[in-house]
C-alpha cells in the first residue's frame, strides 16, 4: 500500500510529521538509493528500502513492547490526576499509538504487553481464546484447605460472579502462583479473598509464552522477539 514518506517514518517513531519534513528536506532520508527530499512522496513501505541518517530501516506494521510495569502506573494510555505507563516509554515509542493489551492494577506489578494492534489485544486479552496469565502473589491470611479444588472448578466472587477454572498453587509461607485465563476488575485479589487471603503483593510472569525478562528492571521494556511475535499472530488466527 502506498504511503506518504513523513507519514511512515513517523509511525516508525522517528519524530513527529514536522520533525521527519524537516530531516527530510535536510536530505537524511534515501528511497531505493536515492536521497528524496519530497515529504509528501507516495511510497510502498514494505517494498521500498528507506534509510534515515544512514541507517535502514526495517517496516513494521505494527508494534509488540513488554515492559516490566512497576507500581504506582495506571494501565491506561491517558488521565487527568494519575501517571499512566505511556509515561515510562521513550519519547520515540510515545508517537506510536500503543496502548495495553491487559490491565495491570495501579499497585500490581511484572508484564505488560502494549501494541498498536487492536487484534493482538483483542487475542490477548479475550476469554474465548483461553490465554494463561500467570501471576505470583503474596497474600495475608490463610487460605481455605479447598482453595485450590475452588480455583480448579471456577470459584464465585463477590457473591454470584462466576469465574472459569483457574489454578492455584501455595509455593511457600503466604505465596502463591495463580493461573486465570480472563481479566475481570481485581480478579486475582478478589479469588484470593473469597477463600480467605488478602494479596498485598501481586506481579504478573506470564502471558501464553510471553514470560516476563527477568533483565527488564521495573519500568524497563523491550521490543517482543519475532519468536513472540510469531505466537500473537497464531493466537489472532486462531478464531
Ligand atoms: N488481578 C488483580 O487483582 N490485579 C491485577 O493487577 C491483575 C490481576
Amino acid at each position: 500500500m502506498l504511503s506518504r514518506l513523513d507519514k511512515v517514518l513517523s509511525n516508525l517513531g522517528l519524530g513527529s510529521r514536522k520533525e521527519v519534513t524537516e530531516a527530510i528536506r535536510r536530505g537524511l532520508v534515501t528511497v531505493d538509493n536515492e536521497v528524496c527530499r519530497v515529504p509528501d512522496k507516495k511510497i510502498d513501505p514494505e517494498a521500498s528500502e528507506i534509510t534515515f541518517q544512514g541507517e535502514k530501516l526495517v517496516y513494521r506494521q505494527y508494534d509488540y513492547i513488554m515492559m516490566n510495569k512497576p507500581a504506582g502506573y495506571i494501565s491506561a494510555t491517558e488521565d487527568r490526576n494519575k501517571v499512566t505507563v505511556i509515561e515510562l516509554l521513550p519519547d520515540r515509542l510515545k508517537r506510536l499509538g500503543l496502548f495495553p493489551a491487559g490491565r495491570l492494577d495501579r499497585d500490581s506489578e511484572g508484564l505488560l504487553l502494549l501494541t498498536n494492534d487492536g487484534n493482538a489485544a483483542h487475542a490477548i486479552i479475550s476469554p474465548k481464546r483461553n490465554i494463561d496469565k500467570l501471576y505470583y502473589i503474596r497474600y495475608s491470611g490463610v487460605l481455605s484447605d479447598n482453595a485450590e479444588m475452588l480455583f480448579s472448578l471456577g470459584i464465585e466472587i463477590d457473591g454470584g460472579e462466576k469465574c472459569l477454572p483457574a489454578a492455584l498453587e501455595r509455593v511457600g509461607n503466604g505465596e502463591a502462583h495463580v493461573t486465570i485465563h480472563e481479566g475481570k476488575y481485581h480478579q486475582v485479589k478478589r479469588m484470593i479473598s473469597a477463600v480467605g487471603g488478602e494479596v498485598i503483593y501481586l506481579k504478573r510472569l506470564k502471558i501464553g509464552m510471553i514470560e516476563l525478562d527477568d533483565s527488564l528492571a521495573p519500568g524497563e521494556i523491550r521490543r517482543l522477539t519475532t519468536d513472540e511475535e510469531k505466537w500473537i499472530r497464531g493466537i489472532i488466527e486462531k478464531r
